[in-house]
């Protein structure tokens, strides 16, 4: 089944990221999780016995050819067989689009076309305290962050073992109202402080979730000591101009646009500034998602 790709051969390309491959998912389950918000399992164990968090994968249909080009999603969390060998993942859209509106119907058994693991991935979370600060649907990439650092969940091939692990570990995260809140008890485990935001106080401080982190990085009991952020351009410029004024170490995992995902369209640059301090362009898709706040034009 796997490479077969019939409007969209990606499978030599593939190669050009050495750990990634193309196959054929099929759809597990389906759930709505908060408005136009669902989360979705597919079946494919090669990519979820080596996917790290903050990586991504490109998805699209497997049959007709609109769209032509997959898209990027981030994992949420890897699922595992009754044996404890990983056996899919898990992701979560918002409905924006093409293809994210067809997605929304895709129903069990359904296959799809996938590629990954692909890019970065966050940096690991070191000791101190690690605070993920998450905007809409930018949370689903702390979920698996959060099992690593809690010594819930392991990832990789080979495995993974973090060399230290986060004293204090919190998530701020922040969404327009409380209808679309997404994912909140999954999240919920002993070793995790949860802050919640709406635009309109619908639920939790009633603001911008960069105003919680304002409020942690002015009190020094609330400090943290690293940010990891993803969620739209303004909030993560706010939140990397917010670290950088209280010179904490940040992270930003962007959601570029992308057309291939494994490096050779160029449809994701973004502006780097190297460490001679010269900028150039970099390419989202395999350098990053995931980059260092200060070296990045927001
Ligand atoms: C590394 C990475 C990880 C991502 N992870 C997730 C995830 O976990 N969950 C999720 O819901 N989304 C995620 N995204 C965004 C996701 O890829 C887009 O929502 C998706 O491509 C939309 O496809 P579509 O066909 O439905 O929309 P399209 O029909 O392609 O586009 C609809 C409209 O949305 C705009 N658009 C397309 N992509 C983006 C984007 N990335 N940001 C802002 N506007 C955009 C287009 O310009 C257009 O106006 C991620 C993006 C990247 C780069
Ligand atoms: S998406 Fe094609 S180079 Fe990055």
């Amino acid at each position: 089944m796997d490479g077969q790709f019939s409007a969209c051969d990606n499978s030599d390309l593939v190669g050009l990221v050495p750990s990634a491959v193309q196959q054929t998912a099929v759809v597990v389950e389906q759930e709505e999780m908060a408005r136009d918000t669902f989360r979705l399992r597919l079946e494919c164990p090669q990519i979820a016995r080596q996917i790290l968090p903050g990586q991504f994968f490109m998805l699209r249909p497997d049959d007709g050819s609109d769209p032509l080009l997959g898209r990027p999603f981030a994992l949420y969390d890897i699922y595992t067989d009754e044996s404890g060998r990983p056996a899919g993942i898990d992701f979560g859209y918002v409905v924006i689009g093409k293809l994210t509106a067809l997605m929304a119907d895709w129903k069990p058994k359904q296959e799809v076309q996938i590629w990954g693991p692909l890019g970065n991935g966050f940096p690991e979370p070191g000791d101190g305290h690690l605070m993920m600060v998450a905007g809409g649907i930018g949370q689903t990439p702390f979920l698996a962050v959060a099992r690593e650092a809690l010594a819930l969940r392991q990832y990789g091939e080979p495995t993974r073992n973090l060399s230290e692990r986060p004293s204090r570990l919190s998530l701020l995260y922040g969404v327009r109202s409380k209808e679309y809140v997404a994912g909140l008890k999954d999240f919920q485990s002993d070793g995790l402080e949860i802050q919640l935001s709406t635009d309109d106080g619908s639920e939790g401080h009633h603001g911008f979730v960069t105003e919680l982190l304002a409020r942690s990085l002015d009190n020094p009991a609330d400090r943290p000591d690293k940010i990891f952020c993803c969620g739209p351009e303004p909030m993560m410029k706010a939140v990397g101009e917010l670290a950088e004024s209280h010179n904490v170490p940040c992270w930003l995992s962007l959601e570029t646009p992308m057309a291939c995902g494994f490096g050779i369209c160029f449809s994701c640059v973004t502006k780097v500034k190297d460490d001679d301090g010269q900028w150039d362009y970099r390419r989202t898709c395999v350098e990053g998602p995931v980059f260092a706040s200060h070296r990045l034009e927001l």
